[in-house]
């Protein structure tokens, strides 16, 4: 069997800055399964699809492509072959992909993808339901927190270093929340520590600190 470790939590609590660092120290492949449903959202909004529509975003599944390439800062994203690795971070994709990552179909979708990366290559995987639903047999589970507060100015720090406009840190924090609300209180696999994980609080720590607690949880693990 491939290594599988699995981070999930949630939205910017620090699970990709993390996990790519982790993934890169240990020569394992690093998979963002948030990207994949982002993806999914673009390409519906690209198509000018309802939304709310189930239906049609189900239809639309079997002609998305995900695939992904090394890169720096971020991995590259790419639908169809075209690169989306900036597209997917843009408000519009934000503020709809709770909604689009909560359809059945699209999560079985998605699901049977990662899992197939997974059983090909070791892995450091990101996401909601990777330790309870993706990969329930990997060998090691953290689930990463941080206060609300936190984490939107986390991305606030974030998008201003990026020169991209950015929300107020009010807006931010709010829809930050928003978006827990609805990632754990969806059907289909919700956002949601899995009973075997190990929950870190990362509130207050820096980025270096979190990868040594984490690498010290994977060796524990591992021993
Ligand atoms: O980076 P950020 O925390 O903003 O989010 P992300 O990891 O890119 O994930 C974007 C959205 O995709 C989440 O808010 C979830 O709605 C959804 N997602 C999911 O449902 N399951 C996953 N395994 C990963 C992401
Ligand atoms: O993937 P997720 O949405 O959980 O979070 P992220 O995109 O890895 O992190 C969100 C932001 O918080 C990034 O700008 C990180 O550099 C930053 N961060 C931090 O300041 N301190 C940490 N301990 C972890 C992340």
């Amino acid at each position: 069997m491939t290594m599988q470790i699995a981070i999930d939590g949630p939205a910017s609590a620090g699970k990709s800055t993390i996990a790519k660092i982790v993934a890169a120290n240990l020569n394992y492949v690093y998979v963002d399964t948030g990207a994949m449903y982002r993806a999914v959202t673009l390409a519906a909004l690209e198509t000018q699809l309802d939304l709310n529509d189930e239906q049609a975003i189900t239809k639309l599944l079997p002609n998305i492509d995900i695939t992904f390439a090394p890169g720096e800062p971020v991995q590259k994203v790419f639908l169809n072959g075209q690169e989306i690795t900036a597209a997917i971070r843009s408000t519009k994709v934000t503020e709809n992909v709770s909604l689009v990552s909560a359809y059945a179909a699209v999560r079985t979708v998605m699901t049977e993808l990662q899992q197939t990366i997974a059983s090909k290559d070791n892995v450091v995987m990101d996401g909601r339901d990777i330790g309870t639903t993706v990969l329930p047999q990997a060998q090691v589970k953290i689930f990463l927190i941080a206060s609300v507060a936190e984490r939107a100015e986390r991305r606030y720090k974030e998008n201003q270093a990026k020169g991209m406009q950015t929300s107020s840190l009010a807006d931010l924090e709010a829809a930050i929340a928003k978006r827990d609300y609805l990632d754990s209180h969806r059907a289909v696999s919700p956002l949601k520590k899995a009973a075997d994980a190990i929950e870190l609080d990362t509130t207050g720590l820096t980025i270096q600190e979190v990868v040594a607690a984490v690498e010290a949880i994977i060796a524990t693990a591992l021993k």
